[in-house]
């Protein structure tokens, strides 16, 4: 069982994956990208032309697929049934229909259920998502919650898709973030919201730098 749990919940473009990776890096800890566990089991499920409405069809595609989330040079890395998809899971495509596999109380349980096992079988851990401080963790050692406003946001969302010639403008990239915050907010089960011992960071108007060196203030020696 992991003796070191650090929980960064936010919204998307919050800077969460940055910051956990950077975190993981200085206190030796695995890094757990959990939204990527929500793609992957979308892509899969697209893939295999499951509709995403009928998650007891997925949760059964999931009994029959191997998924396998690791850390590769820093990166999160994504395998279903052998194939490295840690890249065709940040499409646009795949973005607009996470909210499915999301927002299904059944599905939600199991890869919760996965990032236990995860937990569980390394000493250290920094896990990012939506519902890692509230349900997943709910004793984590420190928890964090990142925001930082939307216009901020869709802006660094639309520097990472540019960067991947994604041509897509930056008002739909607004758009459709705008509507994923909703479905995150909203849903009945593992919705975005802090947990209450969770330490609140906005990091509009903030580098990276000034980001980790707050949050590593909270940590403490560890
Ligand atoms: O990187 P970005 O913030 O855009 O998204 P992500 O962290 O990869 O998560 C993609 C989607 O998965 C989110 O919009 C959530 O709907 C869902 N998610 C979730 O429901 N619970 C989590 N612990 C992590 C992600």
């Amino acid at each position: 069982m992991a003796t070191l749990v650090i929980t960064i919940d936010g919204p998307a473009a919050s800077g969460k994956s940055t910051l956990a990776k950077l975190l993981a890096q200085k206190l030796g800890a695995y890094f757990l990208d959990t939204g990527a566990m929500y793609r992957a089991v979308t892509l899969a499920a697209m893939k295999k032309a499951i509709p995403l409405a009928d998650s007891a069809a997925i949760s059964k595609m999931m009994d029959n697929t191997d998924f396998e989330f690791s850390v590769e040079n820093g990166h999160a890395k994504a395998m279903v049934d052998g194939v490295d998809i840690s890249e065709k899971i940040r499409d646009p495509q795949i973005t607009e229909n996470v909210h499915f596999v999301a927002s299904a109380p059944l599905l939600r349980s199991r890869l919760v259920e996965m990032q236990r096992k995860f937990a569980a079988a390394h000493q250290r851990i920094v896990t990012e998502g939506r519902d890692q401080g509230t349900v997943a963790f709910p004793n984590a050692d420190v928890k964090f919650f990142l925001t930082a406003d939307s216009a901020e946001r869709a802006r660094r969302r639309q520097t990472e898709l540019d960067a991947k010639g994604a041509a897509q403008q930056i008002e739909t990239t607004a758009q459709a973030m705008a509507k994923r915050d909703s479905s995150d907010q909203n849903r009945t089960v593992g919705a975005l919201v802090p947990a209450i011992d969770a330490i609140m960071i906005d990091s509009t108007g903030l580098s990276i730098e000034q980001v980790l060196e707050t949050m590593l203030g909270h940590i403490g020696p560890r």
